[in-house]
């Protein structure tokens, strides 16, 4: 069940913010303007509402998964949304064979342009993607990279939506690897005026580069960005948020190593409390039970991870649905 807030946006998206969307690219969030992170979210939030509004949006559109890493949720979410707006979705399964093996990512791009409205790969490298969008005339979304997952951080932004009503002013605390989930949270919590702190063990902060980038436009739209080695900095946050220790493609023994390293980073019941007021829950998926979340707290009250799940959907669906305007 979604947890829903009393205020329900109403969705006002400005001409001039669709007309810039259409034929974009989205391999990071911070390529977005404030305006159009907004217009994605209000779309998605009238798409929710009155999905039968929607049926034929992709009508006649192909879009194309090319997956290098294993996915439920990215998957299934583009698959079903894709039908749900009267498109079709086809998956490339590049598991046993990396993109740019059998032949270039360039050649690749080149090909695809020419059956398909949009390019959606999950890869290693984010280089990878930079190349395709370079080669090909249709837009490329990022289904996450070992540097961003924007299409997360859309859905997560929705779902903070829904249950604070608000992103202006609000605090969120993500706590654990500095990764490719916590970039792409803190770009959209910048964007939306929401302010961030990034709570990792030393030497596991997020990427200084992109941390500066957030700090540049979190000063001009009023948000602020925190990095700290401390859990103390979840108090008074309005939801704490946490993903895998060891994201995709690490290896057994550095994963293994990592264990000790965040332990104290758990979140459970004790660290809720710290926050010190009624906080949620966040989490990507696919979580660890008893390493980086405890049960208690990932199936407890608090937690909204199967909403973020289902709005994955809803976010993509309004994504594509204005990229592949024409
Ligand atoms: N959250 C997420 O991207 O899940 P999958 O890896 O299952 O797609
Ligand atoms: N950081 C994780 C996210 C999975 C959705 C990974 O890259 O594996």
């Amino acid at each position: 069940m979604t947890k829903q807030s009393k205020k329900t946006p109403t969705p006002q998206i400005s001409t001039k913010v669709i007309k810039g969307l259409a034929g974009r690219d989205l391999l990071s969030l911070a390529e977005f303007s404030s305006s159009e992170v907004q217009a994605v979210l209000d779309l998605a939030v009238a798409m929710k509402q009155n999905p039968a509004n929607y049926d034929t949006t992709l009508k006649g559109k192909s879009c194309i998964l090319l997956f290098e890493k294993p996915s439920l949720r990215t998957r299934i979410s583009f698959e079903v949304g894709i039908a749900k707006l009267g498109g079709h979705c086809i998956y490339m399964d590049h598991s046993t064979q990396r993109l740019g093996q059998r032949e270039s990512v360039h050649d690749y791009g080149k090909n695809l342009e020419r059956w398909v409205s949009c390019i959606i790969p999950r890869v290693f490298e984010h280089v990878t993607l930079t190349k395709m969008a370079a080669a090909s005339g249709v837009p490329v979304v990022n289904a996450l990279c070992d540097m961003h997952h924007p299409c997360q951080a859309l859905a997560d932004l929705l779902t903070l939506r829904e249950c604070r009503g608000t992103l202006r002013g609000i605090k969120v605390a993500y706590v654990g690897d500095g990764n490719n989930v916590c970039h792409s949270l803190m770009h959209g919590c910048v964007l939306t005026g929401a302010n961030f702190i990034a709570i990792t063990p030393k030497g596991f902060e997020p990427n200084p580069e992109i941390v500066k980038e957030c700090r540049k436009i979190g000063e001009t739209i009023g948000a602020q960005v925190t990095v700290t080695n401390s859990v103390d900095g979840v108090a008074d946050c309005d939801a704490v948020y946490t993903d895998v220790w060891a994201s995709m493609g690490t290896s057994q023994d550095e994963a293994g190593r990592r264990m000790k390293t965040f332990a104290k980073y758990q979140v459970n019941a004790a660290l809720m409390a710290r926050t010190g007021k009624e906080t949620i829950f966040m989490h990507c998926l696919p979580a660890h039970r008893g390493i980086e979340v405890t049960d208690e707290v990932l199936d407890g009250p608090g937690s909204v991870v199967y909403q973020q799940a289902e709005n994955r959907m809803w976010a993509q669906m309004a994504l594509l649905a204005l990229i592949l305007k024409t």
